[in-house]
């Protein structure tokens, strides 16, 4: 349908495409959600899951996997700062571990504590958005399955709608999983991430384990009304370009892992049916239950990848970072490439329902460059907007340095600086101009903030 070798190309083929608003906004998307990002691991650590020993390492890595950024202490002082970026909306995570520590276990103290963020924020005029499944799973569960069968979305089910019933009242967007594409392509298929697993159909298996998870519980959460919550998913999206602009190869490549990576899923949702076709090399498709059960689609996205195909192999192109638009590459290595934010959320856009970017950020110690990356995709966000996309909110990566899976304490993707061994948190210019961005937007949108 697409060929995405080249942004302009796929900036042609959306024309015509573009969503317009629906009349019936999803329940707390109804005004234009300006929030900050983090996650339960990242922030808090945890002792008793698949991340907790996974690759430790030195002693500050298992440290800080434990206790992430000391959230857990801290919390009411970090939920506190919120209020001073002025945003309408926070994105935070359920740690599925602390809260069924053991099998068969439930910490009500643990699930209380998420609760009550909800319920603080609700208070405070900010709509959480809560995210069930971060890329963690509890040990107990770890040691003997995966995603892989179908007894783990069974046991996440149970975890799930326990903390959904626990949230009713206080939190009426929820994002069923974060980037099932990252942790099952990293964990099943490249063996990166736990389980560690290099299985093109193991990772089958793992997607349609994850959409059925999320079947259900859409179900489950909309079982007493559509009227009473949004349910989506937070989607990972790259904008893939060929290494060589003359290589058909590449542009094999590209199309595959554009069709696969970035609309895989948006392609599940449409027709219900998980489907990857490689011919002669992977093809198999199976009904997993999801279509039209998204309310909301998250796109994060934080890159531009180039793919080199030097042989049709199982093990895939080639991919890395570079350079090309010279504005130099992130902490993480990644190149800055506001552009491809523009190509992918047109694409995500083919998903037709409301989108949410639920992750934006750059890795930058020098706060002018992350202001710089902000501006360039926030304007993309306005520019979309103009155009008639159904563009709802828009989600910093990350309220302040955190954890980073696997580069641990170093890359620095937070409006608050972290001093890692003090652990003290204090504002930067980019936390200002986020800040003056946010009250200036939301008084133009008539949603508050002109203090
Ligand atoms: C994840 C975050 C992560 C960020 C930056 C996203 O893939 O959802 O947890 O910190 O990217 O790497």
């Amino acid at each position: 349908m697409m060929n995405n070798g080249d942004g302009r190309r796929i900036g042609r083929s959306m024309e015509g495409t573009v969503l317009k608003r629906r009349t019936v906004p999803p329940p707390g998307l109804r005004k234009f959600l300006w929030g900050v990002a983090t996650s339960a691991f990242q922030m808090e650590g945890a002792s008793r899951c698949d991340w907790t020993h996974w690759n430790v390492k030195d002693e500050n890595d298992r440290r800080a996997r434990l206790n992430g950024v000391g959230h857990l202490s801290r919390t009411d002082e970090d939920l506190a700062l919120l209020p001073e970026l002025g945003v309408n909306a926070y994105r935070f995570s359920v740690e599925w571990s602390r809260v069924a520590p053991r099998r068969g276990e439930w910490d009500r103290e643990a699930m209380d504590r998420y609760v009550r963020i909800a319920a603080t924020l609700r208070e405070a005029g900010i709509e959480p958005v809560v995210t069930l499944h971060h890329f963690t799973n509890p040990s107990w569960l770890a040691k003997g399955t995966s995603w892989e069968d179908s007894s783990t979305a069974e046991e996440f089910l149970r975890f799930a709608e326990r903390a959904v019933r626990a949230l009713r009242g206080h939190a009426r967007v929820f994002i069923t999983f974060n980037e099932p594409n990252v942790f099952i392509l990293g964990g099943h298929l490249g063996g990166i991430m736990p389980p560690g697993r290099k299985s093109v159909k193991g990772s089958f298996a793992a997607f349609a384990n994850v959409f059925r998870a999320h079947a259900a519980l859409y179900d489950m959460i909309h079982a007493e009304g559509r009227e009473r919550a949004s349910v989506g998913v937070a989607h990972n999206m790259v904008a893939f370009h060929p290494a060589s602009a003359g290589s058909a190869m590449d542009a094999w490549a590209v199309t595959a892992a554009h069709a696969i990576y970035n609309m895989g899923l948006i392609e599940t949702f449409r027709t219900g049916t998980l489907s990857v076709r490689l011919p002669s090399l992977f093809e198999e498709e199976t009904a997993v239950g999801v279509r039209g059960k998204l309310d909301f689609l998250g796109v994060n996205y934080y890159f531009r990848m180039f793919l080199r195909m030097s042989s049709l192999s199982m093990e895939g192109p080639e991919y890395f970072w570079e350079d090309r638009s010279k504005r130099g590459l992130t902490e993480t290595g990644w190149e800055v490439y506001p552009k491809g934010f523009e190509d992918v959320l047109r694409g995500a856009a083919l998903a037709e329902v409301p989108l949410v970017v639920t992750e934006n950020g750059t890795a930058e110690t020098d706060d002018r460059r992350k202001i710089a990356f902000m501006k360039d995709h926030l304007r993309v966000v306005l520019r979309l907007m103009r155009e008639g996309i159904d563009l709802r909110g828009y989600f910093w990566w990350s309220l302040m340095d955190n954890y980073e899976w696997l580069e641990g304490l170093r890359p620095r993707f937070g409006l608050y600086r972290v001093d890692f061994d003090t652990l003290e948190r204090t504002p930067t210019a980019a936390s200002a101009w986020f800040a003056r961005w946010v009250k200036r937007r939301r008084a133009l949108e008539g949603t508050g903030g002109s203090r």
